[in-house]
Parts: structure tokens; sequence; C-alpha cells
């Protein structure tokens, strides 16, 4: 049977070992991983789904839920801490109406932090997607989200 990452699987034999690369592959492809797929490498691998699922929970990189259109990950660590990375936070929160670890219902944004992107002379910073955004503040945060959904709206 045909399956979205069958053709990714084949090109890893059926070793235990592959495990991590194919997890890490497929969540490359599809931003996460899927029930379907854990089960599609379960078969592939002989491994049960409890065991790929225990192995994949142990790494932060792995998530399980589909996450939003777009990722908004904010700096938590200390240098941004300090200069008012809590405050861009809590912006991003009440605008969104999201905590860390969720999806706005439209399915547009997933909120998520991080300890340090290694840009702390730019604290406090957030990245969307894979574009950083320097010298953060509440008001920053808001006029980017707007022109973010004046843009999308427009594209309507
Ligand atoms: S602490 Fe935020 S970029 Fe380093």
């Amino acid at each position: 049977m045909a399956t979205s990452i069958n053709d990714l699987l084949n090109k890893y034999t059926d070793d235990r070992k592959n495990l991590i690369p194919i997890l890490q592959e497929v969540q490359e492809k599809e931003k996460y991983l899927s029930a379907v797929s854990i089960s599609e490498i379960s078969n592939y691998l002989g491994i049960s789904e409890n065991d790929i699922f225990s192995v994949a929970s142990f790494y932060s990189q792995f998530r399980f839920i589909k996450p939003g259109e777009h990722t908004i990950k904010v700096c938590q660590g200390t240098a941004c801490h300090v200069r008012g990375g809590g405050r861009v936070l809590e912006t991003v929160e009440r605008e969104l109406k999201i905590k860390p670890g969720q999806t706005t219902a439209n399915g547009k944004y997933t909120l998520e932090t991080v300890a340090c992107i290694g840009a702390c002379a730019l604290a406090p910073t957030m990245v969307i997607d894979n574009e950083v955004k320097r010298n953060m503040t509440p008001q920053k945060v808001t006029d980017l989200l707007n022109s973010k959904n004046k843009a999308a709206n427009d594209a309507r």
C-alpha cells in the first residue's frame, strides 16, 4: 500500500538503528510525528508503536501534534529574560490567546518558548518560522502580528 512516508522509509534499511534518523526526516517532512506515520515506522522497523513513542518522547525536538502554519518561538533565555522577554511572551499569549505548546484555533500559529537562540546581543528575541526578530517589545509584537494578519487577509 502506498503511504505518505513510503518513499522516505525505503531510503533506509529496516534496521532499528535507523529509528532516530527516520523520525527526524519524517518530522522534517510533515512537521510532526502523526499516529499514522508512527504506525508505518512501527511496521517497517518491527518496533512497537509504544516503544517508538517512548523513544521520541525522550527528545524535545519531536512533536506529536500538528503545528500551526507558522511557529513562533519566544526566547526565554537569561539575556532575553532580563531585557523584557517575559513581557514579549505575555504579549504574544494575549494577542493569540494561546499558551506555549498550543496552537490557535484557526491553525495559523503555534507558540513555543526556547532557552536561547544564540543571538543574545539582539535580545529580547523571537523567531517566526526561521526568521529571527530582534529587540522585541510588546508594541513590536502587536505590530508584527497585525501586519501578518493583514497580509493574510489581503492575500484572500
Ligand atoms: S537568551 Fe535569548 S537569544 Fe540568548
